[in-house]
This record gives structure tokens, sequence and C-alpha cells, in this order.
């Protein structure tokens, strides 16, 4: 019989300080996974492990830089060391910058976005393989964005880093697929404090677009992405890999 849940799991979210990774992290612990907290803001992880603690959940603060790779190894050892196993790895962090035309993007800019999005990703994918590998089962969750798939005017380091992810989800999903590993992506929309500073910039940009949105709010990091994270961190997910899920109310539809 297939197992829908995460009970009894090991999943590493990074990012999980604050906005969806912390949504992730309490929803995954809520449902009996053990989760390991990869921030690279001590106070942050340490408040998102405290509140997982206060919930009866075992949990890791792994801080880390994700943009560095002996970091990113060190993180994975720790998680190993700890509870024996990584079973899932959610690769959220993302550092961003301020918005800038594809005219006069800085070469730091698009480091910092290539750094933490896509080395990081590949560095903490390249980490846990083994693991998973011995296993004979994982589960990797990548995130990219809709702003990447549609071009977003502003962003395009940002844009190039989110489609890079996806790249590299997908030739994951085709070499580690035979290793019991699923690798897979999801575009969030959600009301994160980045969300909220992001709407709250352009209200009126902001207005227009929630007068289209098919379900009229912006995402919860906790009740309304985390749910579909834990189904692709279950065994439900087995035989769905490579792929991208647009978690954003049907947002994408008019994009
Ligand atoms: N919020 C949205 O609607 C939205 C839309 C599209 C894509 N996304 C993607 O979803 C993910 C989460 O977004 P969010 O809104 O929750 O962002 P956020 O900025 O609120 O949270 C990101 C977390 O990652 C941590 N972090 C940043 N750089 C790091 C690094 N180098 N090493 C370790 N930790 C680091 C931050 O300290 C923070 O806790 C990101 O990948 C983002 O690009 C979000």
């Amino acid at each position: 019989m297939t197992e829908h849940g995460v009970a009894g799991r090991v999943v590493i979210v990074t990012g999980a300080g604050q906005g969806i990774g912390r949504g992730m992290a309490l929803h995954l612990g809520r449902n009996g996974a053990s989760v390991v907290v990869a921030e690279w803001k001590e106070h942050r992880a340490t408040r998102t492990v405290d509140e997982l603690t206060e919930l009866g959940v075992a949990a890791l603060a792994a801080v880390c830089d994700i943009s560095k790779k002996d970091d990113v190894d060190a993180m994975v050892a720790a998680t190993v060391d700890h509870f024996g196993r990584v079973d899932g790895l959610i690769n959220n962090a993302q550092t961003f910058r301020p918005q800038a035309p594809v005219a006069t993007v800085g070469e730091e800019d698009v480091d910092v976005f290539y750094g933490s999005g896509v080395k990081g990703t590949l560095w903490a994918m390249q980490a846990v393989y083994p693991h998973m590998k011995d296993a004979g089962w994982g589960r990797i969750v990548n995130f990219a964005s809709a702003a990447g798939i549609t071009g977003m005017p502003g962003y395009g380091a940002y844009n190039a880093s989110k489609e890079a992810i996806r790249a590299l989800t997908r030739t994951a999903a085709r070499e580690w697929g035979r290793d019991g590993i699923v690798v897979n992506c999801i575009c969030p929309g959600a009301a994160s404090k980045r969300g909220q500073e992001a709407a709250a910039r352009d209200t009126d940009a902001h207005r227009e677009f929630m007068k289209d949105h098919p379900i009229g709010r912006q995402g919860d990091p906790e009740d309304d992405i985390a749910p579909v994270a834990l189904f692709l961190c279950s065994d439900a997910a087995r035989y769905l890999t490579g792929q991208t899920l647009m978690v954003d109310g049907g947002a994408f539809l008019f994009a």
C-alpha cells in the first residue's frame, strides 16, 4: 500500500527560517517528519526549530550558506550524523537582489542569484544523492518561479537562475529515477513576508493581479504550499518526476 504521509521521514528544508520554508517545516513536522532547518541566519533557524520543538517535532538547526559547497556538505553530514538518514530535500532558499533590467544587471547580482539558486540547489542535491541512492528512496523538491517561465521584466538574473533550477530538476529526474529518487519542482504564489512586501511596493499592480486571480487570494505558506511539498516528499509521488507544479491558485493561467 502506498504511504501518503511523511511520518518517520527525515526532511531537510533550506531557507526554513521564514516564509514558505518555515511553513513547510512546520507542516511536515506536524505530520510526523523530523526536520532539518538549513538556514544562513542563525536567529531565524533557531526560531523555527523552537517552534518545531514546541510542537514535539524532532528538529535540527543547521546554520549554512547554501551557496557554499562546504557549508552544504557539512549540513547534510550533520543531518545524517544526527538522524541517521535523509529521505527528503526541499531546496527552497534563495538570496534576493533588487530588480534590475537585463540591459544593466550587474555581475555581482547575477552571481548572488546563481550562487544561492542554481549552485545551492545543485550542491544540496549532490550531497544527499549518495544517501538516497543507498536507501533506494529519495524525494527532492526544488523551487522555481512563474516569473522565470513568463520572463517577468526586471528580474532577468533571478528568472534565468530559476529556469536553470528547472533544467537541473529534469536532468536529475532522468539520471536518478532508477535509484528510487524522484525530483520535482514547485513554482509557488504565497503571501510570505517577501511576497507581501512585493505586493505593498506596487499596490495598483497587485490589485489588478488579484482581480483575475482564480482563487482570489495569495497562498498561505503552511496551509496552501506546504501540503503539495508534503505530497512530493511522500511515497504517493513515486511515479511523478521531473515535473513543475504551479502552486499558485491558478495565477499562472492568466500570466
Ligand atoms: N513568495 C512567493 O510568492 C514566491 C514566488 C515565486 C517563487 N518563490 C520562491 O520560493 C522560495 C521561498 O520564497 P519566500 O518568499 O519564502 O522567501 P523568503 O525571503 O521569505 O525566505 C527565504 C529564506 O531563505 C533564507 N536564505 C536566503 N539565502 C540563503 C542562503 N544563501 N543560505 C541559506 N539560507 C538562505 C532566508 O534567510 C530566508 O529565511 C524561494 O526560492 C523563492 O524564489 C516564492
